[in-house]
């Protein structure tokens, strides 16, 4: 039985959502494996909108969903959404389960991220303010708490205690005036700890034993792969392993389990924060992406930064995922365009380069070149037959398809589930049959 990663194939918001919920009737299991309450995942039903920030987008059409010990969680964000999906009539308990052993995302987390990102002198990263790379501080130093910590009264008062000393002398070296009155977030963590008990357990165990009775996992990436700690645009990143290597480690599941990797990519792009991003379209062009293409974060509603396809990033991101397909989103934003650049190679102070740069000053200096394919000046939303796309959007698409080297599965035409093409003989369509 096959069982597929489905991630961004650029800086996020590529249109996952969607994705994992078209694919997730023929699976059994959906699993986020890493980040938090930054993700917003878009799902659109007909006339109603979900925006689910860590429960796995697999819930909304009654499947099994599991929230992996790679994420960091905000309880108070989660007991949220639950709730905001029950009150939708969509039912999550008995069928969401926690990992044990996912961190937990405290207040100050939050307040010692707005306040390192906004101290003199450092590079602001343009986070989502939720306290996820604070709290993955915490894990990776071997101080945080975990879900199976908080549950267990006795053990979580003393482990927070002392990472509450910790907090308050980094409070008082930094000079921070906001007092922090860890007391009272104490006891408010013991209550949440109460209401998420019943749906915490060994997620790793729960997955594992799924796979041995011919279950199917499909594995939900959050970010991009251009946000991963190690292969992003460091230090413009989150702090989670998005691509496709971090989901064998975030769920618990051994890496031989995971059959497949489909990246997803818009047929433009996109990025929210700061960092480098060399395609990015400063001119009018670049705000019609925007408006057309409604380019405001999900999250934070921040205007995302908008800009051309980008070839080498999408070859780089193929290599690190190592993709079997790709699905491409977003085709009709591009209706508008009388012609349409894409960025088909790098140079670097005047020399073209075959490799993605590691340092953010060398990447911020990349010069894109880039060639111009025409438009096709109609409609293409809501098309879901291949033959009806007109020439020049298949010939679009052939050409990312040929230089990425990945070939092109799915591509979508809007937000809806239906608004889908299915590649006539693409191999996507049998790895997800499978
Ligand atoms: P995610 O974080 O990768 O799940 O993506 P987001 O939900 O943050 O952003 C994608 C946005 O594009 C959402 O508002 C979707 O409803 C919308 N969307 C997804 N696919 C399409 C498409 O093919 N065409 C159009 N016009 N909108 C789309
Ligand atoms: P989905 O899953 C787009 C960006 C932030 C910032 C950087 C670090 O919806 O695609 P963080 O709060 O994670 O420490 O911020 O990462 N970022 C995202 N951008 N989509 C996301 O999620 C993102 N999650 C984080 O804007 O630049
Ligand atoms: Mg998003």
């Amino acid at each position: 039985m096959g069982n597929i990663v489905v991630l961004g194939a650029q800086w996020g918001d590529e249109g996952k959502g969607k994705v994992v919920d078209l694919f997730a009737e023929r699976f059994d299991i959906v699993i986020r494996y890493q980040g938090g309450h930054n993700a917003g995942h878009t799902v659109r039903i007909q006339d109603r909108q979900f925006i689910l920030k860590l429960v796995p987008s697999g819930i909304l059409c009654g499947k099994l969903a599991v929230i992996g010990n790679g994420l960091v969680i905000d309880p108070a964000a989660l007991l949220e959404e639950i709730e905001m999906l029950e009150k939708a009539g969509i039912q999550v308990r008995g069928r969401l389960f926690i990992s044990n052993r996912a961190h937990v995302i405290f207040p100050f987390h939050r307040m010692l991220e707005r306040i390192s990102e906004a101290r003199p002198g450092r590079l602001a990263i343009g986070t989502t303010s939720r306290g996820i790379g604070p709290c993955y501080e915490d894990k990776v130093a071997r101080r945080g708490i975990r879900m199976a910590d908080l549950l267990d009264r006795d053990n979580f008062r003393q482990l927070y205690d002392a990472l509450a000393e910790d907090k308050e002398v980094v409070r008082t070296a930094f000079r921070i005036g906001e007092p922090i009155d860890f007391a009272a977030i104490r006891a408010q963590y013991e209550e949440y700890a109460e209401r998420l008990r019943p749906m915490v357990c060994d997620t790793a165990k729960l997955l594992n034993e799924a796979i041995r009775s011919g279950r199917r996992l499909l594995f939900e990436g959050a970010q991009g792969t251009m946000l991963d700690i190690d292969h992003g645009t460091y230090p413009f990143v989150t702090s989670s392993s998005a691509c496709a290597g971090g989901a064998p480690i975030g769920a618990g599941v051994p890496p031989t389990a995971i059959h497949a990797v489909v990246g997803v990519s818009k047929a433009y792009v996109t990025r929210v924060g700061g960092g480098p991003f060399p395609t990015e379209a400063l001119d009018e062009r670049g705000e019609a992406l925007r408006r057309v293409g409604v380019e405001f974060g999900a999250v934070t509603g921040r205007p995302r930064r908008c800009g051309w396809f980008d070839i080498p990033l999408l070859r780089y991101t193929a290599m690190i995922n190592g993709f079997d397909s790709l699905v491409i989103t977003k085709l009709d934003v591009l209706d508008q365009f009388d012609e349409i650049p894409v960025c088909v190679g790098y140079k670097l102070h005047g020399q073209p380069i075959d490799e993605m740069p590691a340092t953010h000053r060398a990447m911020s200096a990349v010069e894109p070149v880039y060639e111009m394919l025409p438009g096709w000046r109609s409609s293409t939303f809501g098309l879901t037959r291949y033959e009806d796309l007109p020439t020049r959007a298949r010939q679009y698409l052939d050409f990312l398809e040929e230089r990425i080297g990945v070939e092109i599965g799915c591509i979508s035409t809007g937000p809806e589930r239906d608004q889908t093409i299915w590649r006539p003989g693409g191999k996507l369509r049998d790895l997800l049959e499978r």
